[in-house]
């Protein structure tokens, strides 16, 4: 399915690598203005440049952003409001995984994983609702995750973020389906990306797993989707598992 999406303007938040670069750059391919936020100033600025350069005529700003900050994430929709002229899709994609049992999990990382993963949910949808009622036809997707309804040992600040990212996505789908404004939720298995190597060693042999296209696709495709229907969960798994 092919979307044309000139004239329409997105926020994808963790937008600098990964899953959320892979979504800003079909986006940005479609038509649309994107506008993408990541905590690294010089990150996310420079793959905005790349999204520009790659797609001629496209308008791709960078944003530096901490979804765990309220102001931040306030200061991301309005900065892309104002610049794109208004904002028709929200994607929350940002994310973190912190790993290790209850009895060893410091504060610190519990923090981290819920205040990343789940509250910038709300600050982000929160701050882009007022924007996004005003378009008549418009899309909140949010990046959770097989481990949301999966738990695992080492895994419960992650499960609990992404159980509570099903649980808050489908309560808002049903507050704000009747203003035009569709929300859905797409739940990856394991994406080839750096989300799994933080020290930075790369996606090599990783090749049986998704790529952070295909799940670009599947935002394209939902966005594509015609006006009455509203496909609201969709896992994503690897065909062939190692
Ligand atoms: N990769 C997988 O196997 C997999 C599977 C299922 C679900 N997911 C989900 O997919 C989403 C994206 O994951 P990914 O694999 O693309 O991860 P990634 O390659 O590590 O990229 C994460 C992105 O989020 C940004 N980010 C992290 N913390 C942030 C914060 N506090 N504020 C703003 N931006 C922040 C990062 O930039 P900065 O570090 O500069 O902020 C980066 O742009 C996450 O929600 C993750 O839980 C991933």
């Amino acid at each position: 399915m092919k979307v044309d999406l000139k004239g329409r303007s997105a926020v994808v938040t963790g937008g600098s690598r990964g899953i959320g670069f892979a979504i800003a750059e079909a986006l940005a391919g479609a038509g649309a203005a994107v506008a993408i936020g990541a905590r690294t100033a010089e990150d996310v600025e420079r793959a905005a440049r790349d999204l520009t350069e790659r797609h001629a005529g496209a308008t791709v700003i960078g944003v530096r952003c901490d979804v765990r900050s309220r102001e931040d994430c306030e200061a991301l929709i309005e900065r892309a409001a104002a610049e794109l002229g208004g904002i028709d899709i929200l994607v929350n994609n940002a994310g973190i995984g912190r790993f290790a049992t209850v009895a060893d999990m410091s504060v610190e990382d519990w923090d981290a994983v819920i205040e990343t993963n789940l509250n910038s949910l709300f600050y982000c949808s929160h701050a882009a609702l007022p924007h996004l009622k005003k378009r008549g036809t418009s899309w909140i997707i949010n990046i959770g995750s097989l481990a949301g309804k999966n738990a695992f040992p080492r895994g419960a600040a992650y499960n609990a973020s992404k159980f509570g990212l099903i649980g808050f996505s489908e309560a808002l789908m049903q507050e704000v389906r009747h203003d035009g404004v569709r929300v859905s939720y797409i739940m990856p298995g394991s994406v080839a990306t750096e989300f799994s190597h933080p020290s930075g060693s790369g996606t090599t042999g990783e090749e049986w797993k998704v790529g952070a296209e295909d799940i670009a696709q599947i935002v394209m495709d939902l966005l594509a989707t015609p006006e009455r229907t509203l496909p609201s969960r969709i896992e994503v798994r690897p065909s062939r598992p190692k």
